[in-house]
């Protein structure tokens, strides 16, 4: 063969490679029009692209669908994208009655991206009762779970105005989250950023998350996780737990939050647990160059955490083992007195807590501390006297 004829049948073998890579199923081929529910046609051309030998992606293009709650399901033959590029809009609360708006399932290999939009149109689910009209059985629904899912990547996405928490994670392996926008309003009510529950290997990297209530929450169960480069505000904070509230909780452990911003939160970096909980333990959890603008309670953990709408009568201490923590590289400025509240279980003292470079503020003068059951180890400088309450 020629070098010429070689190269030519070497460039149409890998034009052959792109196009088998690049099965796209383009939701319009298969129905879809604006402003018509796109779930016939989205769950046509899953089937689809989920069946496919080769690699496929799942194409949304730009403009505006309305999407009743479905269920996007797994395993796939294959690795499968979804391509968002238009916005997607939840019906009303009065028509959901499922745990979800979207849900991604069973699925391994799997790719979310394309800059589109999830709207949950929450407004209508964050009064405090909630008006189900005509349908009794209708529920806040989490805007988009990721169960079982593995070996994905979801990547420049927003979520918006989720009638409850925006994402959830939750049996999940090795998944990252990176460049997301999540936002809805400081006055929503449990509109969680992202929830990672049972699952290993989560990241979330480059993301901005803005919502009414923790930006991300890690729950029972809960291993190698890493939150980076997060921008988190307004909203609760960044939080691990609340643990202990149910029997049976898996361990927590691996947590690395680092190099992220928190501003106007109600609190920073957190690690909450019921009292009265049943045994259970959380340890090696790092929280490191974080820093604080104008937030309520900067490093907190709080073995005594209570709902306040559940009014919280007195109960027996958290049985919650808590060690192997560390606080390190943490400035900025606290809204109230207290920037560092450490108030472990009387029942299971908190073991090997270290605090590192502490630099922290209330108006303009070093916060204080309030401590119970711990005794830190500390190293570097520190502003905050650390002390009893
Ligand atoms: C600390 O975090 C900020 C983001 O909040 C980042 O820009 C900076 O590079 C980090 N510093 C170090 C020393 O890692």
């Amino acid at each position: 063969m020629s070098l010429r004829s070689s190269l030519k049948a070497i460039s149409a073998l890998l034009i052959l490679a792109h196009v088998a890579e690049g099965a796209v199923f383009d939701v319009t081929k298969y129905g879809a029009r604006p402003n018509a529910d796109l779930k016939p046609a989205l769950l046509k051309a899953w089937s689809l692209a989920c069946s496919s030998r080769t690699p496929s992606t799942v194409m949304i293009p730009a403009g505006t669908y309305p999407l009743s709650p479905v269920i996007i399901q797994g395993p796939c033959v294959a690795p499968v994208g979804v391509q968002l590029r238009g916005t997607l809009k939840a019906p009303p609360l009065s028509q959901i009655t499922t745990e979800s708006w979207v849900a991604f399932q069973r699925i391994d290999r799997f790719t979310l991206s394309g800059g589109g939009i999830f709207d949950g149109m929450g407004a209508d689910a964050w009064k405090k009762t909630i008006d189900c009209s005509t349908n009794t059985k209708c529920k806040r629904p989490t805007s988009i779970r990721f169960n079982f899912v593995k070996n994905a990547v979801i990547h420049d996405i927003t979520s918006k105005d989720a009638k409850q928490f925006h994402i959830t994670v939750l049996g999940g392996n090795d998944v990252t989250f990176q460049r997301l926008t999540i936002v809805a309003p400081e006055a929503s009510r449990n509109t969680d950023g992202i929830h990672i529950g049972r699952s290993i290997n989560i990241k979330v990297l480059d993301s901005r998350i803005g919502t009414g209530d923790d930006c991300v929450s890690i729950g029972d169960g809960a291993q190698q996780v890493k939150v980076e480069r997060v921008t988190c505000g307004p909203g609760h904070g960044i939080s691990v737990g609340s643990l202990g509230k149910y029997a049976n909780e898996q361990p927590v452990s691996g947590i690395i939050v680092k190099d992220c911003s928190i501003s106007k939160t109600m609190n920073g970096v957190r690690i909450k647990t019921w009292p009265g909980s049943p045994p259970s333990t959380a340890s090696d959890m790092h929280f490191e160059n974080i820093t604080m603008t104008n937030v309520g309670n900067p490093i907190v953990i709080n073995q005594n955490y209570c709902d306040v709408r559940l009014k919280c009568p007195p109960k027996p201490p958290s049985k919650v083992k808590i060690s192997k923590v560390s606080f390190k590289n943490i400035k900025g400025s606290s809204s109230t007195e207290v920037g560092v509240k450490l108030v472990c279980s009387s029942a299971l003292p908190c073991e090997n807590v270290e605090l590192g470079n502490i630099q922290l503020t209330y108006n303009g003068r070093a916060a204080k501390s309030e401590l119970a059951n711990i005794k830190p180890i500390t190293s570097g400088r520190i502003n905050v006297a650390l002390t009893g309450a």
